[in-house]
Parts: structure tokens; C-alpha cells; sequence
């Protein structure tokens, strides 16, 4: 183990992904930079920041091509290579084929689900300028990672070039069964692109079981426990449940500024207990169904009225795709609708507010929650319950959390509900409300043992270590 890790060391590691992690934003003239708190960014921080390593994505706006010389040299300071996009890219590749078609499809959303030959068309031609960026840099001993379900094609393009060179590829999104991905009219295609790769990550060993019985199915590829063998190559297909950088939010819960934000903040947000979601806005994960779930809470409980709050943060994302307008505004009424039912003068059931927050109030807010709800239709992974669960450093706090997030197999200590089932959700409400603080005490240090032993960088240095073994047996193969 040791060698191979010292292998993978001296290798270089060219990381790829749809994003930057660092965003450029314009105001007027003005072009921002601004870096990504995200844990991917996190994580990854140490590998490509670090000797010749690289970072290849889209920095995130639409430049004119005079300014790009002087942004990729910017960047290039920062070990980060950009590939550009037009608007009309931005259009079919990202907002259309990945995000209208693939993202409903594999969260299990088929009728919202479009099959639209020039998104495909221009999927394919970005997945291309992907991999030529890839390759203008590339050499046979790189190893080369690539994320998630923008880029599926990217790693068989990288392979008919460089047959020799290390690559994996992880899915953040969960993999749908077969059933599903069999309605995609290129679904051979994107298999194909996937199996370009050495080491195939997923988060749940259920995506890696939906995906080996895809590609058994589709295209006739032989597996062995779990391996599959194609093309004569071996491919590993696994589980890396992905984490957050534990200490980060441990630390941010206990420094001073967060403190001093906490005891700011209680004074003036309603008396109480307090409930907190936080989400990207998304119909994966289930905020319509969350204020559902909610008002059938507030019919039932009487007792808990001017009692507690439910904090709602939303995060501005993808509003330009239609889906996600309509589920705006469908969440304004709802909202709107509970308040303007159940609200008094002195109190509101639902304080909502649609933007992004700060970490250091992120984790106030954490820190402030007596309950934290969780709850998608579907989610690969939800890291918002492990950042809970690692602010909460005074160890109490009770987290509710859908079966239907990635997350679920590892914080079984949680209240574990089917979004889908209100009647029994409304009621984990209240019983999280009333937990005796001995039970949210057991419950909470069971969860924070397992995040903070299983954190993002244990994470990395999973899924490298798969890569160097696999890389390993790939070469013994050739040579024998
Ligand atoms: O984790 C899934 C994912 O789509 C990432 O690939 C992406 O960076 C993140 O969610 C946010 O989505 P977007 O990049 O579309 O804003």
C-alpha cells in the first residue's frame, strides 16, 4: 500500500470537473474571482494546488474572447486551466442535456426528463473540448480524475488517445436502475464514455449495483464481484461515500466570530426552538413536499404554535431552467400560504429567505438549530446534514433525514423518514422537538464518530489508492 501510494505521489494528478472551484463573477466592466467553499473545492484543495497538478473546468461566465488571455493567465497562477463555454453551450450542454435531461432522469424524475438531439449534440462537442483541453496538457503518466454527470463522455475520449494513462471518474448524482437509464436514447453512448475509465466511484453501494447490472445489461460487459471486464480491460466500480472537511466545521462552530454571530443573532430571531433546511433549490430535494410535510405538522400539533420556527434557506441555483422557475415560485406560495394561515402578530411559522449565506452565519445558523431537516426525493450524497452534525459542538441537536439521500447508510442515528410519506414525517417533527436531550446526546456522538472518522480526506485518499492498485494490475496485465 505504501508504495503504490508513493506511486501515486510523484504522479501528476489533473482533476477535472464541469466548475472551477474558483467562480468568475462580472459587475459592470469588472470581472470578480471569487473561490468556492464546496467541499469538492475543499477536498480537493491539497492535491491541486500542490507541485505541477491541475485543475481543468468552466470558470463559470461567459467571456469575450479578448478578455480569456488575460483570465487564463490569472488563473493559471492558481494551478487552474479554464475551457470556456458560449451561451449557446451554457444553453444545450449545461441547462439542456445535463440538466434537463440527465439530472431529472437520475434523480428519478423521468417525466420532467427531455430527450432533445441538440442538447445530446452539443453535450457531445463540449465533452469534446473537454478532453482536447485534457489532452493539449496530458501525458501517458498522469492520472487523470473526472467528475460527475456533465463530463460522462470525457474519460473514453481521453483513453482512445492515451491508452495507458490513469483515469477515474466519480458520479456525485446517484445512478438510476436500469430501467431508468434505458429510456435514454444515447444511453450506449454515455456508457461508453463511463467505461473509458479505470476506477468507476459512486456514493451508495446501490448506484454501483444499478450501474454494473446497466452495463452487463446494455453492453454485454462481463463482472466479477465488482469488477467489469471490457474491451480487455478491468474496470472497478465502487462506493466512496463522499464527506465534508470535518475539522473545518468543527472549528468554524467554536471560533470566536461564529460565537459572537450566534449570541447576535438569538436576541433578535424568533424565541423558541428552531428548525433549519438549507438547500440548493432544487426539485430533488423535496422542499415543496419539506412545507407539505410541515403544515400537516402544524394541523396536528396545536401545542407547538408560537413555540418554534422553521428557518428555510434556499439557495439561488439553475433558474433558467424552467423547472426550477416554476419550483420558485411554487415554494413563495406555499410559504406565504402556512404564514398567512397559521401566523399571529407576534409570530410566523416559516422565516424564508432566497440567496446564499456566508459560512461563518452558515455555521450560527447550525449552531443555533435545534432540529435540522434533510429530506429529499432524492439526493447522492446531501453533505448539509454531515455539516450539521460537525457544527454542533456543544453535542446536541437532532437531525431528520430522508432515506433517499446517500447519507442515510452512513447516519442511521438520524430520524430516518420517506419524504414521501407526510403523516409519518410531520410527526418525526414533533418527536424531534421533544427528544430528551440524553437521546439527542447518543444519537449525535454516534453521527459525528462516523463523519469525522470518514471525511473528505479520507475520502481522496480512497479513491487515489483504487486508482494507483487498479493502474497497478492494468499495467501487470500488458506486461505479462
Ligand atoms: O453535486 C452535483 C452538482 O451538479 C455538481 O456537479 C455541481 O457543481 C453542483 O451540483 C452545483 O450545481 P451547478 O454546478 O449546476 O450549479
Amino acid at each position: 500500500a505504501t508504495s503504490s501510494k508513493n506511486e501515486a505521489e510523484a504522479k501528476r494528478i489533473l482533476i477535472v470537473s464541469n466548475r472551477l472551484p474558483v467562480k468568475i463573477t462580472r459587475k459592470g466592466d469588472d470581472m470578480q474571482f471569487q473561490s468556492s467553499e464546496g467541499g469538492l473545492a475543499t477536498g480537493l484543495g491539497t492535491i491541486y494546488q500542490s507541485g505541477n497538478n491541475l485543475w481543468i473546468g468552466w470558470p463559470g461566465a461567459v467571456l469575450h474572447q479578448e478578455e480569456e488571455a488575460s483570465v487564463t493567465e490569472k488563473l493559471e497562477k492558481l494551478n487552474l486551466r479554464p475551457v470556456f463555454l458560449t451561451d449557446e453551450e451554457i444553453t444545450y450542454y449545461y441547462e439542456g442535456f445535463s440538466n434537463e435531461t440527465l439530472w431529472p432522469l437520475f434523480h428519478y424524475f423521468p417525466t420532467y426528463a427531455t430527450y432533445q438531439p441538440k442538447d445530446y449534440d452539443f453535450y457531445e462537442s463540449v465533452n469534446k473540448k473537454f478532453a482536447d483541453a485534457i489532452l493539449a496538457i496530458a501525458q501517458k503518466d498522469d492520472i487523470i480524475w473526472i467528475h460527475d454527470y456533465q463530463l460522462l463522455l470525457v474519460p473514453n475520449l481521453i483513453r482512445q488517445a492515451l491508452p495507458e494513462v490513469t483515469i477515474g471518474y466519480f458520479n456525485h448524482i446517484p445512478f438510476p436502475s436500469f430501467e431508468l437509464f434505458r429510456l435514454i436514447p444515447w444511453r450506449k453512448e454515455l456508457l461508453e464514455g463511463m467505461l473509458g475509465a479505470d476506477v468507476i466511484g459512486f456514493h451508495t453501494y446501490d448506484d454501483v449495483r444499478h450501474f454494473i447490472s446497466t452495463v452487463i445489461r446494455i453492453k454485454g460487459a462481463l463482472s466479477y464481484a465488482n469488477e467489469l471486464t471490457y474491451n480487455d480491460r478491468i474496470i472497478a466500480v465502487d462506493a466512496f461515500p463522499i464527506s465534508i472537511d470535518y475539522k473545518k466545521y468543527q472549528s468554524q462552530a467554536v471560533d470566536i466570530a461564529t460565537r459572537c454571530l450566534e449570541r447576535e443573532l438569538l436576541p433578535v430571531i424568533p424565541q423558541g426552538k428552531h428548525l433549519l433546511s438549507i438547500d440548493r433549490l432544487d426539485y430533488s430535494k423535496g422542499i415543496t413536499q419539506r412545507l407539505q410535510a410541515f403544515e400537516v405538522f402544524l394541523e396536528r400539533y396545536p401545542e407547538w404554535h408560537g413555540k418554534m420556527t422553521l428557518m428555510q434557506l434556499v439557495v439561488p441555483s439553475r433558474d433558467t431552467v424552467p423547472q426550477y422557475k416554476e419550483l420558485k415560485e411554487e415554494i413563495n406560495r406555499r410559504v406565504s400560504d402556512i404564514n398567512g394561515k397559521y401566523g399571529t402578530l407576534t409570530w410566523q411559522p416559516i422565516q424564508h429567505f432566497y440567496r446564499s449565506f456566508p459560512l461563518p452565519l452558515l455555521s450560527a445558523m447550525y449552531k443555533i438549530a435545534d432540529v435540522a431537516l434533510v429530506s429529499p426525493m432524492r439526493d447522492g450524497m446531501n453533505l448539509v446534514c454531515k455539516e450539521y452534525v460537525a457544527s454542533r459542538t456543544d453535542g446536541d441537536g437532532v437531525l431528520i433525514l430522508s432515506e433517499m439521500a446517500g447519507a442515510s447508510r452512513e447516519l442511521s442515528d438520524a430520524i430516518l423518514i420517506n419524504p414521501n410519506d407526510i403523516w409519518a414525517f410531520a410527526q418525526a417533527i414533533h418527536e424531534a422537538l421533544s427528544m430528551p436531550e440524553e437521546e439527542q446526546r447518543r444519537r449525535m456522538s454516534a453521527m459525528q464518530a462516523t463523519v469525522s472518522r470518514f471525511d473528505i480526506h479520507n475520502w481522496v485518499a480512497n479513491f487515489m489508492a483504487k486508482l494507483s492498485q487498479m493502474k497497478k494490475r492494468q499495467d501487470d496485465m500488458r506486461t505479462r
